[in-house]
C-alpha cells in the first residue's frame, strides 16, 4: 500500500490523482491533501478519503474548513508551515506535486529534502529552481518522475536507452485554442476564447500558458533538467492532435514515441505506479479512426514565449524564475481582464529585459528573482493597463 500526499488536490491533477486512488483502494491510500482558498471541495475530499492531515495555503479558509469539519479525525493545517508539514508527512511514500505555479517550489522542495519520491505535475518549481531541485533529489537518493504529458512521454520513451545516445528530444504542442488565427486576432482575443482548449481539459493557468505557447517554453526548461539535456538537444513540433505525446530521437535515427488519447490520467497513474501499468477505464486508441496526424512548425513571430523559454535557459541563473514570475503575474492580469492576449507576451519580455541575473545557488536566490520580478512585471501591467484606458 503506497501512501500518497497530493499538493494540489482540489485542483484538475489533483482531482485526477484521487480518481486513481479512488480505483485501486488497495494499492494507494490519501495521507495528505493540501489547497489554496477551495474549503468545499477540500472538505468533500476530506469526508471521501479521510487523510491524517490536510492544509490550506490560506489562513482564514482554513479556520473556516476547521468549523466544517468538527468531529473528523483530520488535522487541519495552514499557511506555508502547514503545508509543508503536509509535504514531509513521516508515512508518506510519494507526492504528487500539483500545486498551480511557484506557489509550489517550497512545499515541493520540503518532500524533496525529507526523501520523499515524487510525481512532478508543478513544472514551474523545476522552472525556477531545477538545478538545486536535482541536487537536492541526488543528495536525498529522491526520484522525481514525470507527471507532464510530453515528459512522462520522454521518459517511456527512454526507458531501456542509454543517455549517450540520445541526439534530439522533441516535444509535441497541440499549438492551443488559438493556433490559427493571425496577430491581429490575437490582439482582440477574449480569456473565453483562449480558455477554449481543443484537446485537454485543464487549470485556468496552464490553458493560457497553451494558448500562448508559454506552456512550451516552461516545457523545454522542465525537460532540461528532468534529464539532463541540454537546450540544443530539445526541439518542440507543434501537433495539432496531441495523439502523440513526444518522441526521442536517437544516433542510428531511430525514434522512439509515446502515443495515447489526451487524458492525464495515464501519465498520473504510470507515475504512480511505476514501473508497473493499471488497467484504466478509458477508451483505446483508434488510429483509423482519427486518419491524419498533423505536424507544424512552431510560429515565433505570433507565439514568442515559446522563445523566451530558450532564452531564459541560455541566459539561466535567475533568470527562468524571472520568466516563470512575470508569466504568472501576466497571465492573471489577462484573466482579469486588465490586460490583452499579447500583453503577456509583452509584459514577460520587458520583466525579462529588466533583470540582471545572478546565479541560484540556494532557495532564496530563486524566491528573492521571483518576487523582483513579480513586482516588476506589476508595474508593467499597470502601465499596460493605465494605456489601454487611455
Ligand atoms: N491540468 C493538467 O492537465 C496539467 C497537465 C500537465 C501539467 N500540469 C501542471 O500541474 C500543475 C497544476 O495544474 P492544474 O491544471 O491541476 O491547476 P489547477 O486546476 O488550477 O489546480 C491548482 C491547485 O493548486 C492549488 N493552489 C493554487 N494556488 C495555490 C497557492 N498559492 N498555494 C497552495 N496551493 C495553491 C489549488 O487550490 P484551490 O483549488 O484551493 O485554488 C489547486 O489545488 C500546474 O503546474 C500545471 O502546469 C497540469
Amino acid at each position: 500500500m503506497k501512501q500518497i500526499v497530493i499538493l494540489g488536490s482540489t485542483g484538475s491533477i489533483g482531482t485526477s490523482t484521487l480518481d486513481i486512488i479512488a480505483k485501486f483502494p488497495d494499492k494507494f491510500r490519501a495521507v495528505g491533501l493540501t489547497a489554496g482558498t477551495n474549503v468545499e471541495k477540500l472538505e468533500e475530499q476530506i469526508r471521501t478519503f479521510s487523510p491524517a492531515a490536510v492544509a490550506m495555503a490560506d489562513d482564514a479558509a482554513a479556520e473556516r474548513l476547521r468549523a466544517r469539519c468538527k468531529g473528523l479525525k483530520t488535522t487541519i493545517l495552514s499557511g506555508t508551515d502547514g503545508l509543508r508539514q503536509v509535504a514531509t508527512a513521516p508515512d508518506a511514500d510519494l507526492v504528487i506535486s500539483a500545486i498551480v505555479g511557484g506557489a509550489g517550489l517550497v512545499p515541493t522542495l520540503a518532500a524533496i529534502t525529507a526523501g520523499k519520491f515524487i510525481a512532478l505535475a508543478n513544472k514551474e518549481p523545476m522552472v525556477m529552481a531545477g538545478r538545486l531541485m536535482q541536487d537536492e533529489a541526488r543528495k536525498h537518493g529522491v526520484r522525481i518522475f514525470p507527471v507532464d504529458s510530453e515528459h512522462s512521454a520522454l521518459f517511456q520513451s527512454m526507458e531501456g536507452h542509454r543517455v549517450e545516445d540520445i541526439l534530439r528530444l522533441i516535444l509535441t504542442a497541440s499549438g492551443g485554442p488559438l493556433w490559427n488565427l493571425t496577430k491581429e486576432e490575437l490582439r482582440r482575443v477574449t480569456v473565453e476564447q483562449a480558455l477554449k482548449h481543443p484537446n485537454w481539459k485543464m487549470g485556468d493557468k496552464i490553458t493560457i500558458d497553451s494558448a500562448t505557447l508559454m506552456n512550451k517554453g516552461l516545457e523545454v526548461v522542465e525537460a532540461h533538467w528532468l534529464f539532463d539535456i541540454p537546450a540544443s538537444k530539445i526541439e518542440v513540433v507543434v501537433h495539432r492532435e496531441s495523439i502523440i505525446h513526444s518522441l526521442v530521437e536517437y544516433q542510428d535515427r531511430s525514434v522512439i514515441a509515446q502515443l495515447g488519447l489526451p487524458d492525464m490520467r495515464t501519465p498520473i497513474a504510470y507515475a504512480m505506479n511505476y514501473p508497473a501499468r493499471v488497467p484504466l477505464d478509458l477508451p483505446s486508441l483508434n488510429l483509423a479512426q482519427i486518419g491524419t496526424l498533423t505536424f507544424f512548425n512552431p510560429d515565433h513571430d505570433r507565439f514568442p514565449c515559446l522563445g523566451f523559454g530558450y532564452e531564459a535557459l541560455q541566459v539561466g541563473g535567475t533568470m527562468p524564475a524571472v520568466l516563470n514570475a512575470a508569466n504568472e503575474v501576466a497571465v492573471q492580469a489577462f484573466l482579469d481582464r486588465r490586460i490583452g492576449f499579447l500583453g503577456i507576451a509583452e509584459t514577460i519580455r520587458r520583466t525579462m529585459d529588466a533583470h540582471k541575473p545572478v546565479e541560484v545557488s540556494a532557495l532564496e536566490d530563486a524566491l528573492g528573482a521571483d518576487a523582483w520580478a513579480r513586482a516588476k512585471a506589476g508595474e508593467i501591467v499597470e502601465s499596460l493597463a493605465a494605456a489601454a484606458v487611455r
